[in-house]
């Protein structure tokens, strides 16, 4: 039996509960989960492999070993999507799959697979390669360009193209991505700190006319799509064709709550996992030299297509690795159903646990040196960790609820940085260093780079 080149933790180990220090008296660690939470994230394993934390008065445990997140992950109905911060998110989102209960998620996820089959990607990644290059023509040389905002631009249009087909005008995409981006923007702070809208401030009013505006313009253009009937090959088209396993249709209501939730799941997340990208090219000159050396090779110039996906093999390593170390969907929380035992502790019903990803990927027992940019790192060259670490490596999740739109960003990402880099070499704008902030995504706060031709 082949063994791994570097002998990995035991994968069933004796799991050790811990505490992390420094809690404040009321607070517990959310001033630190506000202020500056990928350090302490950071910290946590040090203190266990279950470890508690505190948010205010409450206690959570968040999920510091591979093995023990696995298990969480895999029982949705035992670690279930509900307590406040899925109360909130419902409230304000609608009860779509990415934030609906275990009671509800079967019947979703089978009305909502179909539209992800992987005989559809080819259509979607041929739309995805048209935006790609529309967005790209628009590039000077010689300018600077925000990354994230021009990303975020490109990833919401490719979602509402894909969703909604072409007949949706520049002005509606405009719009509908200002209002996302003033939502999602104030959504992590009110999931902390839920009574922070008690009091209006112009910031409370911006963040509810954003997410007024959000819900409006999705039901417009539901409506539109639907007085102009369901024909079509989009992800909208396959949605209302969906059928659960007795016959029953998404409701209107529904259907709204899938659009809203297929935007927002798609949009931000593969904005910052391409601007994550950009951000560690620029700054690895072996990477990048690879990474033109394929490109050229492939595509010579010009946008990448469906066909091209698969000879841009580092090209998807690059994606994986910025994946690993800038998970966007960094932690999720689970609410215990019932009283259980993890790691030798015995949780109340209704305890909250945290699964991170982010923690996963930087956790040094599972990816050696995990603080470097290594794109060879996760498979092939031998000196990884191979195929144990792959339970250690969860951008889109894991179980049942893991993400149903995995390959859709993968392929988004692939062919919007082989495009990028076949024409372009991108440098950093400014010499201020890049900060993560931790908002829902975890995402660059801004990425300015200048535009060299290649
Ligand atoms: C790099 C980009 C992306 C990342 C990192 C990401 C990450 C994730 C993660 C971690 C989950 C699990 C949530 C949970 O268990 O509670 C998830 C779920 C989900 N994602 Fe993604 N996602 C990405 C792109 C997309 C795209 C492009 C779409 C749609 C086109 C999408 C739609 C969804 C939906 C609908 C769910 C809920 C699945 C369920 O509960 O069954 N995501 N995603």
């Amino acid at each position: 039996m082949p063994t791994a080149p570097h002998p990995p933790r035991d994968p069933a180990p004796v799991a050790r509960a811990g505490r992390a220090p420094g809690a404040w008296p009321m607070a517990g660690h959310l001033p630190h989960l506000l202020r500056a939470p990928l350090r302490f994230l950071d910290s946590l394993p040090a203190h266990g492999d279950l470890v508690e934390i505190r948010l205010g008065p409450r206690p959570a445990f968040v999920l510091c070993h591979p093995e023990l997140a696995r298990r969480v992950m895999s029982d949705g109905r035992t670690f279930d999507r509900v307590g406040p911060l899925y109360e909130g998110s419902r409230a304000a989102l609608g009860n779509g799959l990415a934030t609906c209960p275990h009671a509800d998620h079967r019947r979703q996820r089978l009305l909502m697979q179909p539209a992800f089959r992987t005989e559809h990607l080819p259509g979607y990644a041929t739309a995805m390669s048209h935006e790609i290059g529309i967005a790209l023509d628009r590039w000077r040389p010689g300018t600077t360009v925000d990354m994230v905002d021009e990303m975020f631009a490109l990833t919401t249009t490719v979602a509402v193209r894909t969703l909604f087909g072409s007949g949706i005008d520049d002005r509606d995409i405009a719009e509908l991505r200002d209002s996302l981006d003033t939502f999602l923007k104030g959504v992590y702070l009110r999931a902390l700190l839920p009574a922070v809208d008690a009091v209006p401030t112009p910031s409370s009013r911006r963040y509810r006319r954003g997410l007024a505006g959000w819900r409006a313009h999705v039901a417009r253009i539901v409506a539109d799509r639907r007085a102009g009937g369901a024909a079509g090959r989009d992800l909208l088209a396959r949605l209302l064709a969906a059928r659960d396993d007795d016959g029953g249709a998404l409701g209107e209501s529904e259907l709204h709550d899938q659009v809203a939730v297929l935007i927002l799941a798609g949009a931000e997340t593969t904005s910052s996992a391409l601007a994550w990208s950009l951000h560690l090219v620029a700054g690895h000159p072996d990477a990048e030299r690879a990474l033109h050396a394929e490109v050229d090779a492939v595509l010579d110039g010009r946008v990448a297509g469906p066909d091209d996906l698969p000879r841009l093999e580092w090209t998807g390593r690059v994606v994986r690795e910025a994946l690993r170390l800038y998970p966007p969907a960094w932690v999720l929380p689970r609410t215990t159903t019932r009283a259980v035992d993890l790691a030798g502790r015995r949780l109340a019903v209704g305890s909250t646990l945290v699964f991170s990803p982010y923690i996963l990927h930087r956790h040094p027992d599972f990816h050696p040196e995990p603080e470097l940019f290594r794109p060879e790192r996760e498979y092939a060259d031998g000196t990884g960790p191979g195929a144990w670490s792959r339970s250690a490596f969860v951008p889109f999740g894991a179980g049942p609820t893991k993400c149903i739109g995995d390959t859709f960003a993968l392929t988004e990402s692939v062919l919007a940085l082989a495009s990028i880099a076949a024409r372009w070499r991108l440098r950093p704008a400014s010499a201020a260093p890049v900060r993560a902030v931790p908002r829902s995504v975890l995402t660059p706060r801004t990425l300015p780079m200048r535009l060299i031709p290649r």
